[in-house]
C-alpha cells in the first residue's frame, strides 16, 4: 500500500477525487498526509471528514519534519499554489496537476483561472491537463502525462475551468495509478 501527501490550496476537488479513489480501491494507495499553506483552504474540511491527517503550514522546517513522520512514497500538489523549496524536492518525489499543455500557460502567475483567461485571450481551438514532475522551477520538470480538452466557441473562463477540472479529477487518478506501478 503506497502513501501519498497531497499538497493543497483552494477546494481540494482533486484531493477528493484521491480519497474516493482510495477509498474504492482504484489505487493500491492511502492519503496519508494533506498539507495546506492557507487554513481557509475546503481541502483542509474534505480531508477532515476522512480523518485524514491535515495541516496548516507555511515554514519550510514544519514541512520537511511533518513529512518525515508521515514518511509519503510521493508527494502530490493538487492545486498548491506555493513553490516547493529543493530541501523537499531532493528527498520526495513531487508530482504536480497544472490545468493548461505545459509548456504553454505555465509559470508566475499561471494557476487556477488566469490559466483559462490567458487560453481564451490568446483565441486556442483547445487546451488540457498536465500531470508533470517537479523540479525547482514552477510549473517546469518532466511531463509524465497530457489529455486535451476542447476550448468550445462560447466559453467563458469559469466554464472552461469547470470542464477543465472535471478532467483533471478523472485523469489525476489514473496518472497516479502509473505513477505508483512504476515506483
Ligand atoms: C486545479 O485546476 C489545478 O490544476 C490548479 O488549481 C486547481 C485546484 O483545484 N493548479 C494550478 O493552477 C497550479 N499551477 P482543486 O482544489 O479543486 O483540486
Amino acid at each position: 500500500m503506497y502513501k501519498i501527501a497531497v499538497f493543497v490550496s483552494g477546494g481540494g476537488s482533486n484531493l477528493q477525487a484521491i480519497i474516493d479513489a482510495c477509498d474504492s480501491g482504484k489505487l493500491n494507495a492511502t492519503v496519508c498526509l494533506v498539507v495546506s499553506n492557507k487554513n481557509t483552504a475546503f481541502a483542509l474540511e474534505r480531508a477532515e471528514k476522512s480523518r485524514i491527517p491535515n495541516f496548516c503550514l507555511t515554514a519550510e522546517s514544519e514541512i520537511l519534519a511533518t513529512l518525515e513522520k508521515f514518511n509519503p512514497n510521493i508527494i502530490f500538489l493538487a492545486g498548491y499554489l506555493k513553490k516547493i523549496p529543493p530541501s523537499i524536492l531532493e528527498k520526495y518525489d513531487v508530482y504536480n496537476i497544472h490545468p493548461a499543455l505545459l509548456p504553454k500557460y505555465g509559470g508566475k502567475g499561471m494557476y487556477g483561472i488566469n490559466v483559462h483567461k490567458a487560453v481564451l485571450a490568446a483565441g486556442e481551438s483547445e487546451t488540457g491537463v498536465t500531470i508533470h514532475k517537479i523540479d525547482s522551477d514552477y510549473d517546469k520538470g518532466t511531463i509524465i502525462a497530457q489529455k486535451k480538452v476542447a476550448v468550445l466557441p462560447n466559453d467563458t473562463a469559469e466554464t472552461l475551468a469547470a470542464r477543465v477540472l472535471a478532467h483533471e479529477n478523472i485523469f489525476i487518478v489514473e496518472v497516479i495509478s502509473q505513477i505508483l506501478s512504476e515506483c
